[in-house]
């Protein structure tokens, strides 16, 4: 394949990115918080996940200023929570069993406020992708005043991980509450990691390195990885352990066997879907997913696989520029893909998330100087969008 036939594949003209930078933008609230979706009620929250993949994706776009906000607005948000936060560490150390519905929340309003509304709240990957989203951003932008300002924030997750961080919690999709999830445990390694590169903190790295030989020595069904200590089978969100946490390599032959039982067992249309027996909105196939199998496939070397992921995430694109949590689902699964609407409407047509994975696919593939088959390097071709002015 030329570069002209992998061109042909992708808008490197950076249209769609751009506008992905702007949705995402458009959903950051006065308080810095990001919702999740503002077209569908129950996605009008701030999850921790979310907005610091939508961060990370914003500092690589040039937006500093929001990114930090985000960053800014985290640190609001858990000083409120410190107390139970600060309860559910020390409580734990000294052996004492998690209780799932007093544990730190997976979501904020958008003031930062927690509503005890019965959800599944006891999810830790967002604490550890904050602290790695936040390390991101200061390696990119400096500390400033930020790390100073944040210093008590950080402190405070990282003894709470360093506590919790192994333990049985809800997934990254907040289901299966009582398992301990490799994915989950990904983004726990990679936070504490980050954290103790950017601050010295021992405990978080000798726990980083307890989570990395736990998930490679015990995490695994023969060549691969499995999704969590109760199921065998594969998730998408296992591509995270190579991308971007690094707990292996892309290329590391456990981590190629999963990626392509991966792709064997949970492409829709090109597109991945979470896991196999997904059935919410019919289990269609997430964009901000196959946005990261390209992203996956690009630290591979993979350069065509990474551009038709990218391409077929630019189809899901609707006219007006929106990009659905997921697609497909309708067509697959026409009675589950009901009973979801029947309960809580039509889902999320655009969400942020979806655009922050895109935008970082996009990102990777045209800043960075990748070699091309035939040994040619390919360029940037398309330019970043300008960043838009600050929005405060
Ligand atoms: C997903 C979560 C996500 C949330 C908000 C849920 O359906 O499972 O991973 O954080 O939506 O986007």
């Amino acid at each position: 394949m030329t570069r002209k036939d992998l061109a042909r594949l992708t808008r490197l003209d950076g249209q769609l990115a751009a506008r992905s930078a702007q949705a995402m933008l458009s959903h950051q609230a006065p308080s810095g918080g990001f919702l999740a979706a503002v077209d569908f009620a129950p996605y009008r929250y701030c999850w921790l996940r979310d907005g610091s993949f939508i961060a990370f994706a914003l500092a690589l776009a040039g937006e500093q200023r929001a990114a930090e906000r985000f960053h800014r607005w985290v640190a609001t948000a858990l000083s409120g929570i410190a107390p139970s936060m600060r309860a559910a560490t020390e409580s734990r150390l000294a052996g004492e069993a998690n209780l799932a519905g007093s544990m730190p929340p997976a979501r904020f309003g958008p003031d930062g406020d927690v509503r005890d509304d019965g959800w599944p709240n006891f999810q830790v990957d967002g604490y550890g992708t904050w602290l790695w989203s936040l390390a991101d951003h200061v390696g990119r932008y400096g500390a400033g005043r930020l790390l100073d300002d944040l210093a008590p924030s950080v402190e405070m997750v990282c003894a709470y991980l360093e506590a919790v961080g192994m333990d049985p919690c809800f997934d990254c999709w907040e289901e299966n509450g009582g398992a301990v999830h490799a994915s989950t445990l990904a983004c726990v390694y990679g936070g504490l990691s980050a954290a103790s590169a950017l601050t010295g903190r021992e405990a978080a790295r000798r726990r980083a390195d307890d989570i990395a030989g736990h998930i490679v020595n015990r995490m695994r069904l023969g060549a691969r990885f499995v999704k969590s200590s109760d199921h065998a089978d594969v998730d998408s969100s296992l591509l995270w352990l190579a991308v971007p946490f690094g707990v292996v390599g892309a290329d590391a032959p456990v981590m190629s066997a999963t990626a392509s039982e991966i792709e064997g067992t949970l492409c829709l249309d090109g597109g991945l879907r979470r896991y196999g027996s997904d059935s919410y909105y019919g289990g269609g196939a997430w964009p901000l997913l196959t946005a990261w199998l390209g992203w996956y496939h690009l630290a591979r070397g993979d350069l065509a696989g990474a551009y038709r992921c990218a391409s077929c995430v630019e189809g899901c694109f609707d006219d007006q520029g929106h990009l659905a949590e997921q697609v497909g689902g309708e067509a697959r699964d026409p009675g589950g893909y009901q009973a979801w609407v029947a309960r809580w409407g039509k889902p999320a047509a655009d969400l942020a998330w979806s655009h922050a994975m895109y935008f970082v696919l996009w990102d990777q593939l045209n800043k960075r100087e990748v070699p091309a088959p035939g040994g040619e390097l390919l360029r940037r071709a398309g330019g970043s969008p300008e960043p838009s002015q600050p929005t405060t």
